[in-house]
């Protein structure tokens, strides 16, 4: 465990906006967390976890301990003659795990190819891109109570995953350190190509293969979304909003080409990126925060932005989004 007071956040989340934070731990083991949470210094202070600091936004300094997984253990489980499970530390990169698996031909996380951050934060906000969800191949999560300093398993369904959701978002967002997280993959290749998108350069490539779903995915994601070691990012600001059925019949009526899904609740989910341009946002700046040119849900740091500058776009993004839609947009990005 490696304590540090006073401690540089530029460099810890991917906004690379300056501010301390009181205390920073890293933990490489559950037991080693477990004595960052018994120290005494501590018991009275705000507490979060933080892992690639790729879904943050740090407003000012943070009065409390962050908590940083630093655990990289990596375990395979067979499962059947088909089906294989991986229990990962939370302090593994996410895209290091995905290729990990990739390489020994399991499927499940290929499609989630290129998402930054750790493998801690994956099932806090369901990562998710290009038709799946981390949701899909989660058994469980190991997590440490921060009250009573014991370990739970968190079965899939426990966690109440949903678009961008879970319970670690929600009434287990003060309560829970992520540990471990177990996903159950399949040594069969099925590939879940139903994303537009995909479909398309994967004809134009030939044959579709495992390790091809996951190249295609990286240089997808490279063309449109800003790398955050070169522009601060942290992905899509925004969530795609669902809206009431009835709402939806009234706004094709005058944007019939606005990209929409069905939902299976009976509501429709519209594309925020599409509204944001279409409200004329798309590469624009305000001081040293601009909307990235090439992917409208992507809000930059173009160097020295404040969080006050960053915070100011997205205030006057959502204003006009909702003038102009009636759809108030939700940062997925937490605010700290
Ligand atoms: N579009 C525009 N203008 C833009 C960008 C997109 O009109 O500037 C339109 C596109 O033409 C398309 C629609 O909006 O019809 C959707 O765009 P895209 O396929 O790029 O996906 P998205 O809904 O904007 C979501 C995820 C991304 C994920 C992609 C691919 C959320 C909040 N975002 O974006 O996730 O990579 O789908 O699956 O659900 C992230 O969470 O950080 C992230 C990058």
């Amino acid at each position: 465990m490696q304590l540090f007071e006073h401690f540089p956040l530029k460099d810890r989340h991917t906004f690379h906006i300056d501010a301390f934070a009181r205390y920073w731990a890293d933990f490489d083991s559950v037991e080693a967390l477990r004595s960052v949470l018994k120290d005494p210094r501590f018991a009275t202070l705000p507490k979060l976890a933080v892992g690639g600091g790729s879904n943050l936004l740090f407003t000012g300094n943070y009065e409390g301990l962050l908590l940083h997984s630093t655990i990289q253990d990596l375990e395979f489980i067979p499962d059947g003659a088909s089906m294989v499970r991986v229990r990962a530390g939370s302090g593994l990169c996410w895209d290091d795990l995905v290729e990990a698996t990739v390489r020994r031909g399991w499927c499940g996380l290929e499609n989630l190819s290129g998402i930054p951050g750790n493998v801690g934060a994956s099932p806090v906000q369901n990562v998710g891109a290009y038709g799946a969800e981390a949701k899909d191949c989660i058994v469980s999560v190991e997590a440490m109570d921060v009250h009573t300093l014991e370990m739970h398993t968190l079965s899939n369904a426990d966690c109440r995953f949903g678009y961008r959701d879970s319970r670690f978002k929600k009434e287990w967002k003060d309560r829970f350190i992520i540990c471990y997280v177990t996903f159950s993959l399949s040594k069969e290749f099925k590939p879940n190509i139903r994303y537009g998108e995909l479909t398309r350069h994967l004809e134009e490539q030939g044959g579709v293969t495992l390790e091809g779903v996951r190249q295609v995915i990286l240089n997808t994601r490279a063309a449109k979304l800003p790398d955050p070691e070169v522009l601060g990012n942290a992905g899509s600001f925004f969530m795609n909003p669902e809206i009431p059925n009835e709402q939806w019949e009234r706004l094709r009526t005058r944007y019939p080409d606005m990209p929409h899904w069905l939902l299976e609740n009976g509501r429709v989910k519209v594309s925020a990126a599409w509204c944001i341009d279409k409200a004329g946002w798309k590469g624009k700046r305000l001081g040293n925060a601009a909307v990235h040119d090439k992917q409208a849900l992507v809000l930059v740091n173009v160097g020295g932005a404040t969080a006050g500058e960053v915070t100011a776009l997205c205030e006057q993004i959502v204003q006009e989004v909702e003038g102009m839609f009636g759809i108030r947009l939700k940062p997925e990005v937490l605010f700290i």
